[in-house]
């Protein structure tokens, strides 16, 4: 019996120290990867002129401060001590350079592996040696990682995430743990004790694919999260999210190849809805004005941001528009109208309509910048094809 009351008291106290680092994500992670343009084409010289553009731009200070190094930034082989070590030509001044490089920019430093025994790209994953890479991750001052699911084998996707959630808490370093199992697990049913975000779908394309459709992009991966959990409206997927702990629907395609103006401008509005992390992954470096534009508004931002931690719906979808919602803080609501339709439309937004409002609200059309009146009189826009209008209502006092 004795034993059994020891066992159980050490139990409890190991349960009380595998913990993830908690109060890091109150609201969703923001940043620039990698991954979505430079795949494997990544040097120290990119990162560093990716960063230094960022502070020009503004982007640092709308908040994109984590710095992610998506795959292959790893040398082939571990070290003979089972080290993971960086590629040599790539980033011949090291990892903890790097850091210390975006640290005094006032970046923080994000890094990608993987819980299986290789990444995607085929470099060495984390597989067995958790604790070792967490503490090397600890020594080059990481910030967030980024880990991926590839060659898993037979592992269980639970299991795996809690080691290294322990191993980085071990370590000893404070880190946004970013959970990229493609929701193959149901990963919002259980990870929010695990990380801080956790992909919900697999991965994002620019919107092109052989046959250049939109819906093979974004637009499918915002689809796709309705088929995850079958409630639709706010007890879908949504209801899993909260402050530190977020449905990642993937990165940002915004400013890329094979995306409209309009339909960059839809994506990002979307991605704010749905409170997803705004990870941006276009070359930060020659994007257009109109581009840089979306992706540092401030008013759409902060819908993002909002600190209430609720992440929006799908409210209505017919034939050509679709409406999505979400509730912000202060009775406040985001409501974003999207033409699904191949030509510009006038689509008219009835308030009366929406059972979510109560009262009247004073309605700002948040990409135009202009008060529109009050929810008082229903109103119709122009809207281009995959665009959307973005509106912010206040209640009116
Ligand atoms: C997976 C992830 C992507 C990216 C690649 C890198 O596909 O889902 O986001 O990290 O691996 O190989």
């Amino acid at each position: 019996m004795r034993k059994i009351l020891l066992l159980a008291t050490l139990g409890l106290t190991a349960t009380a120290f595998a913990q993830k680092f908690e109060g890091l994500a109150l609201t969703p992670p923001m940043g620039w990867n990698s991954w979505n343009t430079f795949a494997a084409n990544i040097d120290e010289q990119l990162i560093k002129g990716t960063a230094d553009t960022m502070i020009a731009n503004g982007m640092r200070d709308a908040g994109y401060v984590y710095i992610v190094v998506d795959d292959c930034w790893e040398a082939m082989e571990r070290d003979a001590n089972g080290n993971i070590v960086a590629d040599p030509k790539k980033f011949p001044s090291g990892m903890k350079a790097l850091g210390d490089y975006l640290h005094s920019k006032g970046f923080k430093f994000g890094i990608h592996n993987c819980a299986g025994t290789l990444t995607c790209g085929g470099y060495p994953g984390g597989r067995g040696h958790e604790f070792q890479d967490a503490l090397k991750y600890a020594v080059w001052g990481v910030d967030f990682l980024k880990y991926d699911w590839c060659s898993h084998g037979t592992a269980d996707a639970r299991e795996t995430y809690k080691t290294m959630r322990d191993a980085i808490h071990a370590a000893g370093r404070p880190m946004v743990f970013s959970l990229c199992e493609w929701g193959q697990n149901k990963p919002w049913e259980w990870a929010q004790d695990v990380g801080h975000l956790w992909r919900t779908t697999g991965d994002i394309m620019a919107g092109y694919d052989s046959r250049q459709r939109w819906e093979s992009g974004w637009k499918l991966i915002l689809d796709l999260q309705y088929s995850l959990v079958t409630n639709e409206g706010p007890n879908g997927i949504g209801q899993y999210a909260g402050p530190g702990h977020w449905n990642d629907p993937d990165m940002l395609e915004v400013g890329n190849k094979g995306l409209t103006l309009p339909e960059s401008r839809a994506h990002f509005s979307l991605w704010c809805i749905i409170a997803a992390p705004l990870i941006a992954g276009n070359d930060v470096r020659s994007m257009s004005q109109e581009v840089h534009d979306i992706l540092t508004n401030k008013d759409v931002i902060a819908i993002d941001q909002d600190s209430l931690g609720k992440q929006g719906w799908r409210f209505r979808a017919e034939t050509g528009r679709e409406i999505w919602v979400r509730e912000l803080s202060g009775g406040a609501w985001a409501v974003c109208v999207l033409n699904t339709g191949a030509t510009a439309a006038d689509l008219t937004t009835d308030w009366s309509a929406m059972s979510i409002l109560k009262g009247e609200y004073t309605v700002r059309d948040v990409w135009a910048k202009k008060d529109l009146g009050t929810t008082r009189t229903a109103r119709t826009d122009h809207v281009e094809s995959h665009d959307v209008v973005l509106f912010r209502l206040t209640p009116v006092k």
